[in-house]
């Protein structure tokens, strides 16, 4: 059993789709452990996007990701990383495959519907920043 880390973000709960985001990722076989809605402050976001920092897209991307609420969550499952990782789909939805998250929902490269963890080691680092124990309930 693996954890990771999701947040459905402000492009989707401005179109109100975090029931059906929520339906995809049960489909695939995750589980909602952990969640809450929450307007993430410029800090927030300055902080949990620091790796990238020094890339060009950055000051848009901490606009965009405080510009609403988002959903942030724990999800657990067998191989949680990855499953959650396929039913996102790519990064830039013009190369994400039918049926997953972005393909069917993402606006752009930027406005792309969900973050999911890269790897285990980051899941652990990204959920800690939002969720203390007592509000992961497996
Ligand atoms: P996410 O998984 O949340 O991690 C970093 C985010 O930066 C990424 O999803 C994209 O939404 C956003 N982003 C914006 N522009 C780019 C870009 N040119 N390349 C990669 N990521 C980008």
């Amino acid at each position: 059993m693996q954890r990771t880390f999701s947040i459905i973000k402000p492009d989707a709960t401005r179109r109100n789709l975090t029931g059906k985001i929520n339906a995809m990722l049960e489909d695939a076989g995750l589980r909602i452990v952990a969640q809450k809605r929450i307007h993430m402050s410029q800090a927030d976001a300055e902080a949990f996007y620091g790796v990238h920092k020094e890339r060009p897209f950055f000051n848009d991307l901490v606009s965009f990701m405080t510009s609403g609420p988002v959903v942030v969550q724990v999800l657990e499952g067998d191989d949680a990383v990855l499953k959650n990782r396929t039913v996102m789909g790519a990064t830039n939805p013009e190369d994400a495959d039918e049926g997953t998250i972005r393909k069917t929902f993402a606006e752009s490269i930027e406005a792309n519907s969900v973050h999911g963890s890269d790897s285990p080691e980051n899941a652990e680092i990204e959920i800690r920043f939002f969720f203390s124990d007592r509000e992961i309930v497996g």
